[in-house]
C-alpha cells in the first residue's frame, strides 16, 4: 500500500495506564489518576441534573452547526457566531488547522516540550517541525520568530504551556503577534484559560480584532470536566473560520456532547469554585516543593512540574504502586521532573505524604 513516507515508524497516541489497569496490576481498591490534567471535581452538578432527564433522539445525527451551543459560547466569549468552530476535542481542531495548512515543503514551528500533538499531526502531513526550545519553561518567542521564514505555515503557542504550566507574558506574545507576517497562522492554545489567575493576563479574544492571522483554541475537557464528552473550540476572525470549516467532518459533535457542553456553559461558578480549589491546590504543591528544595515551574494550569531529582519513571513506578497515576518527565521531554494534575485538597495531601515516601526510599529525601 502507498503509506505516505512520515508514517513510517510513527506510534499511536500511548494512553497512561488505566485506572482499573492499575487496580489490577497492584491489587489496590482505590486510584487517583493525576496524570491527564481532568478536573478532579468533575463537571457541574447541572450536567448531571441534564444527563438524568435526556431527552435526545439519538437515531438521527447531531446539529452538524451546534447551533444551540453556538450561540451560547458565542455570548460567553463576546464573538459572533460565525467567529467559532467546533472540535471533537480541541485535539480535533489541531488536526484541522494541520490538514488545511500543512503538506511537504512547508514548515511550522512551536516550542519544546509543548503539547506533543502539534508535531504529532504536522509530521502526518509532511511538514517540516521547528522546535524551538523553551528558556526556563517558558517560549523564547524570540528565536521562534527568527525561525518563521517565507515557507512558514503555522507557528504554536500554548499558554498556559503543558507541560511546564507557564503563560506567555502579555507584552511579549502582542509584540510576537506584530511580528509574524499576517500568512502565517499563529495558534494559541489555551486549554487551560479558565484556570488562569494572573493579574496580568489580558483575555486574548482582544487578539483576534486586529489580527487577522491569529486562531485560540479552548476546550471544554479541562475546567468544565467535560473530557469524556469531546468538544473543543476555536475563535478567531470569520474569515479564517470560513476558510477551516470545510475541513471539518460534517457531524463531529455528539448530540449530548453539544447539550451537557451547553448546560456546562451556564454553570460560571462551578468553574470559578474549579479555579480557586485549583489556586490553593498549586500552594500545597509550591510549598512540598519549597520544604524539600525541589524545583518548580510557576504554573497557571491545573497541573504542576515538579522536580524530583531522581529518576522520573522509578519515581512514576513507585507513586503508580501507592495508588497514583502521573506522568514521568522521561515520556514529555522534561527529565527529572514528573507532571502531576492538581487533584482535590485531600488528594493532594495523599499524593504528597506519598511522593516523599517514594523520595525517601530513592534516597532524595532524608
Ligand atoms: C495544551 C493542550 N491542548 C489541547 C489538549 C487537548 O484537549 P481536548 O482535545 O480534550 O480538547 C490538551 C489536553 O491535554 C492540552 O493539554
Amino acid at each position: 500500500m502507498q503509506w505516505k513516507n512520515q508514517l513510517t515508524g510513527m506510534k499511536p497516541y500511548q494512553p497512561g495506564r488505566s485506572i482499573d489497569e492499575v487496580k489490577k496490576m497492584f491489587g489496590l481498591d482505590e486510584i487517583v489518576k493525576l496524570a491527564s490534567n481532568e478536573n478532579p471535581f468533575g463537571c457541574s452538578p447541572k450536567v448531571r441534573e441534564f444527563m438524568e432527564n435526556l431527552s435526545i433522539n439519538h437515531a438521527i445525527y447531531p446539529d452538524g452547526y451546534a447551533s444551540a451551543l453556538r450561540l451560547a459560547l458565542a455570548n460567553v466569549v463576546g464573538v459572533e457566531e460565525d467567529q467559532l468552530l467546533f472540535g471533537n476535542g480541541s485535539d480535533e481542531i489541531i488536526m484541522m488547522i494541520s490538514r488545511a495548512l500543512l503538506q511537504p515543503g512547508v514548515n511550522t514551528v512551536m516550542a519544546t516540550p509543548t503539547f506533543p500533538q502539534y508535531r504529532h499531526n504536522s509530521i502526518i502531513e509532511g511538514a517540516e517541525v521547528r522546535e524551538v526550545q523553551l528558556i526556563k519553561g517558558a517560549h523564547d518567542l524570540q528565536e521562534m520568530a527568527l525561525q518563521i521564514d517565507e515557507s512558514t505555515a503555522v507557528v504554536w503557542l500554548c499558554s498556559p504551556n503543558n507541560p511546564t504550566g507557564m503563560l506567555i507574558e502579555q507584552h511579549e506574545l502582542e509584540e510576537f503577534i506584530k511580528k509574524v507576517p499576517k500568512e502565517v497562522l499563529i495558534v494559541l492554545d489555551e486549554a487551560y484559560f479558565e484556570y488562569i489567575t494572573d493579574s496580568t493576563y489580558k483575555n486574548s479574544i482582544e487578539l483576534i480584532k486586529d489580527h487577522e492571522n491569529v486562531i485560540i483554541l479552548r476546550t471544554f475537557s479541562k475546567a468544565y470536566g467535560l473530557a469524556g464528552f469531546r468538544v473543543g473550540y476555536a475563535v478567531a476572525q470569520k474569515e479564517l473560520i470560513a476558510k477551516l470549516d470545510p475541513v471539518r467532518e460534517p457531524f463531529n459533535n455528539a448530540a449530548i456532547s453539544q447539550g451537557v457542553a451547553l448546560v456546562a456553559l451556564q454553570d460560571s461558578s462551578f468553574i470559578e469554585s474549579c479555579r480557586i480549589q485549583n489556586e490553593s491546590g498549586i500552594k500545597q504543591f509550591e510549598k512540598f516543593a519549597k520544604e524539600h528544595q525541589l524545583h518548580i515551574y510557576p504554573t497557571q494550569g491545573n497541573f504542576v512540574l515538579l522536580e524530583v531529582k531522581a529518576d522520573s519513571d522509578l519515581v512514576f513506578e513507585g507513586l503508580l504502586k501507592k495508588g497514583f497515576i502521573i506522568r514521568s518527565g522521561n515520556a514529555i521531554g522534561t527529565p527529572g521532573y514528573i507532571r502531576v494534575t492538581i487533584g482535590t485538597n485531600d488528594q493532594n495531601k495523599e499524593f504528597l505524604q506519598k511522593l516523599a515516601d517514594v523520595l525517601k526510599d530513592a534516597e532524595v529525601l532524608a
